[in-house]
């Protein structure tokens, strides 16, 4: 079982080390890295992630500045407060907690955010960079993914790759990393007619659907590489992925588990997206 486990925990916390001795180096060049995140409204679990996301931030160095507004706050104060974040030179990285309430357009805000301070990549400007292969911010839960791999000694190079998901967040930007490293990639969704004959042909297998369990014995090829991005709170009030553990462990050769797995690598490349940003701006 040695190995066959990723443990995305100590991958996240290598990660964070490093960062950490980049913030200090920058910090003494005169540039500390600061990241601003916008809460809007109560929801427990955003609140949970806010919360996570800014005790990373002062743990690494880095200054945190969170903003938290009322569940009927409008779009224009929203865009009010992201476009004071533009202007502050303090503030490299802007991130706007997802979802925001249904008065607020999502793509309205994301679009105002300047590219160059949108840590979470999913301005249409990093959107585009990312499809044209150039430089830009990538969409941690993609970049985190390609980051486990990598530090996995996973080839992905001629290899089958199949993305199961198709959202803006994770299914498409991983599509265009897999196909940037060289693997031919296939992506599948909840139209796929006949999931099981593609999937069980991946060589790499990335499930992000949002659908407990749905990824069982049947869906993977024998030696496959196993990636669980799902994180669904089960009637049990645990936390499961898309991924049947249990029932994936003896197939895979590689699986990431839900939790410790994808999760912690997603707060990391934030911070490791915000240093970039505060390198771009400083040097
Ligand atoms: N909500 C859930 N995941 C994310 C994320 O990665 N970024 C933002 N902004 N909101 C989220």
């Amino acid at each position: 079982m040695d190995g066959k486990i990723i443990d995305g925990k100590e991958i996240s916390r290598q990660i964070k080390e490093e960062v950490k001795q980049e913030v200090e180096q920058l910090k003494a060049e005169g540039c500390t890295p600061g990241l601003a995140v916008i809460l809007v409204g109560n929801d427990p679990a955003s609140a949970s992630y806010v919360g996570s996301k800014e005790r990373t931030v002062q743990a690494l160095g880095m200054h945190s500045e969170v903003i938290r507004m009322d569940e009927a706050t409008s779009e224009a104060k929203l865009l009010g407060e992201i476009r004071r974040l533009n202007d502050d030179p303090a503030i490299h990285g802007i991130l706007v907690q997802l979802p925001l309430p249904d008065q607020i357009d999502e793509q309205r805000i994301i679009s105002e955010i300047a590219p160059e301070k949108d840590v979470d990549g999913f301005h249409p400007v990093n959107a585009g960079k990312l499809m044209a292969g150039l430089p830009g911010f990538v969409p941690c839960t993609p970049l985190g993914i390609m980051v486990m791999l990598e530090r996995s000694g996973v080839v992905l190079e001629g290899k089958h790759a199949v993305v199961v998901g198709r959202s803006n967040i994770v299914g498409k930007p991983m599509s265009m990393l897999l196909l940037q490293k060289n693997a031919t990639v296939t992506v599948c969704h909840s139209r796929t007619a006949d999931l099981p004959s593609i999937t069980k042909q991946a060589d790499i297998l990335v499930a992000a659907v949002g659908r407990e369990g749905m990824i069982g014995g049947e869906h993977v090829k024998e030696g496959a590489v196993v990636i669980d991005v799902g994180i669904n709170r089960g009637t049990d009030g645990k936390l499961h992925g898309d991924v049947d553990f249990d029932a994936v462990l003896p197939i895979a050769s590689k699986i990431t588990p839900v939790p410790g797995g994808v999760g912690p690598m997603t707060i990391a490349m934030l911070m490791a997206n915000t240093l970039e940003s505060a390198r771009n701006a400083c040097r």
